[in-house]
């Protein structure tokens, strides 16, 4: 058979082999012990501790894993996911390459955490340029970058880095694995926070990593069974259940994105229109090439924080939240939570709602706005 398309890869991921009176994804399985075999113990029993085993979490993990193409783990939070990652991977001395311009806790959590343990941390730019990665032992990107939505070419930095001996790690959060396939573009390894438009419900916190390396993986599985860093059983079929409308949600996003970004674009009150999907877009010519679809994430700047203020407030369309990726348009002033961002840098997140409705509203809500 053909590749299958994104909507039919969707609706099957990870789901069991059909058997009369059974459904279609199983429910979740609330268990912290199992049955042992008195004699055995877990003997060849997949399952005898909640921590290490769940068969609703292994039904999601293979749901993801094929849609990135590799092995995954799932993790409670996609925190737990990338500090997992560093942790299992990174020793004193090692040499560790990550965006300055990413998600904040990374950077935090690398400079309170990584470097006192005597990890050296190189913060890089998304879009570089990067230093020789000689001596470096993993270099994570985000591409494209939460908030300021750059993008870099993903199979030309893999390439740099395996000839160098480092590990490259791809955060996927806002591309989801429909935007792209890190993994065939040569990572060796793909984090991501599965909380945004992955789930896409703005219910439940989750994360993963997705490997095609038998060796990382264990590692990774081994760090979080002593950790501790599993998602639970509800979270993970609810996650599960999400995940059979991804093919859907980014679709009308991304569909809803254009729109707004041509909106924005051609307002003169508006400045600093960010979507790598738009051809004036500076990521657009590697985002075009590397990317299977755009995602729901744009960015802007309305000049300050009281504008950023009425504007949320005029539309009824618009949530004032942070986080990403769900079924409800949001907006989020990035400033107010440490970003690196101009005070009036607005992250908006396309739900699912009609375009015309969308683009209406936020028009409207400028309007009312005012000016700076
Ligand atoms: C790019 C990126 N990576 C990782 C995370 C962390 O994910 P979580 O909030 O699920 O821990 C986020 C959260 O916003 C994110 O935007």
């Amino acid at each position: 058979m053909s590749e299958l398309g994104d909507g039919t890869r969707c609706v099957r991921a990870g789901l069991p082999e059909p058997a009369p009176g059974d459904p279609f994804l199983p429910g979740p399985v609330f268990a912290a012990p199992y049955h042992l075999d008195p004699w055995q113990g877990q003997g060849t029993s997949p399952n005898g501790y909640g921590r290490p085993d769940n068969p609703t979490r292994r039904l999601l993990e293979a749901a993801v894993g094929e849609l990135e193409g590799g092995d995954c783990r799932v993790f409670a939070t996609g925190q737990a996911a990338i500090t997992g990652l560093l942790l299992t991977l990174l020793r004193p001395g090692d040499t560790v390459v990550l965006p300055s311009d990413g998600y904040f806790p990374v950077r935090a959590f690398a400079t309170d955490v990584l470097g006192a343990i005597g990890v050296r941390v190189l913060f890089v730019p998304t879009v570089g340029p990067y230093p020789s990665f000689e001596g470096v032992r993993l270099v994570l990107v985000e591409t494209p970058a939460n908030p300021g939505l750059d993008v870099v070419d993903v199979a030309a930095l893999a390439a740099e880095a395996h000839a160098a001996g480092a590990l490259l790690a791809v955060d996927n959060t806002t591309a989801t694995p429909l935007g792209q396939r890190p993994l065939d573009l040569g990572a060796d390894l793909v984090v991501a926070s599965g909380t945004k438009a992955l789930t896409g419900h703005s219910d439940l916190l989750l994360g993963y990593l997705a490997s095609r390396s038998t060796e990382l993986i264990e590692a990774v599985t081994k760090w979080r069974t002593t950790t501790g860093a599993v998602p639970g059983a509800f979270d993970a079929w609810l996650a599960h259940r999400s995940l059979a409308t991804l093919d859907l949600r980014l679709a009308r996003q991304s569909a809803n994105a254009a729109a707004v970004a041509e909106l924005l674009a051609g307002r003169a009150d508006v400045t600093a229109v960010r979507w790598p999907g738009r051809p004036e877009d500076p990521a657009y010519p590697v985002a075009s090439a590397q990317m299977r679809r755009m995602p729901g994430v744009l960015s802007f700047d309305l000049g300050d924080a009281d504008r950023v203020g009425r504007f949320i407030d005029a539309a009824r369309l618009v949530a004032a939240a942070t986080s990403f990726g769900g079924l409800h348009t949001t907006a989020d002033r990035r400033a107010q939570w440490g970003d690196d961002t101009a005070p009036g840098f607005v992250r908006l997140s396309c739900g699912v709602e009609d375009t015309p409705d969308l683009v209406a509203d936020i028009s409207a809500a400028l309007d009312a706005a005012g000016g700076v």
